[in-house]
């Protein structure tokens, strides 16, 4: 049981790294700008956000525009991917916020970490993780430091 789940993950990993690497050939599932726009993202938000970001989005939903992000706030992108969302939701929580983005691809995670130096954004920090492990990651390094 334990191989079959260690299977599928390396499968999903495998598949997102790919779109990170090629979002411009066809997925599983749809990569991109234009599939941005067409998941509620303002194509004046998707102009200010960097490219390694944008062109890569795999997100299932606008979240991180509907989701309540007070200033100061502190948020963490599970499943963070090329980091929209990420970068996103440091943008509304602002200087004072803390956003952490976490993912177990590393090619999303450059992607990420690209876009994150691109905007000049302090309030962010990435993390490869699984997201199984994710939680214990937070609660012993996350700490009121950052
Ligand atoms: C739906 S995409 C998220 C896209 C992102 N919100 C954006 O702005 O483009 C899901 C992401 O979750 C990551 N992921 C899937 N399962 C994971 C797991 N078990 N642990 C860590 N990351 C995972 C994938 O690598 C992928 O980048």
């Amino acid at each position: 049981m334990h191989a079959e789940i260690a299977s599928l993950r390396d499968s999903v990993r495998e598949a997102y790294s790919l779109a990170a690497l090629r979002p411009g050939e066809r997925h599983p599932f749809p990569v991109g700008r234009d599939f941005a726009g067409s998941a509620g993202y303002p194509e004046e938000l998707l102009r200010a956000m960097p490219l390694p970001a944008v062109e890569a989005f795999t997100g299932v939903s606008n979240v991180s525009i509907f989701a309540q992000i007070p200033a100061g706030g502190r948020v963490v992108d599970l499943g963070c991917g090329a980091g929209l969302d990420t970068l996103i939701a440091a943008r509304r929580a602002g200087p004072q916020g803390r956003v952490l983005g976490i993912d177990f691809s590393p090619a999303m995670l450059e992607r990420a970490a690209e876009s994150s130096r691109a905007l000049g954004a302090t309030n962010v920090a990435f993390v490869r993780a699984d997201a199984e492990s994710a939680c214990r990651w937070i609660a012993h390094r996350w700490t009121s430091s950052w």
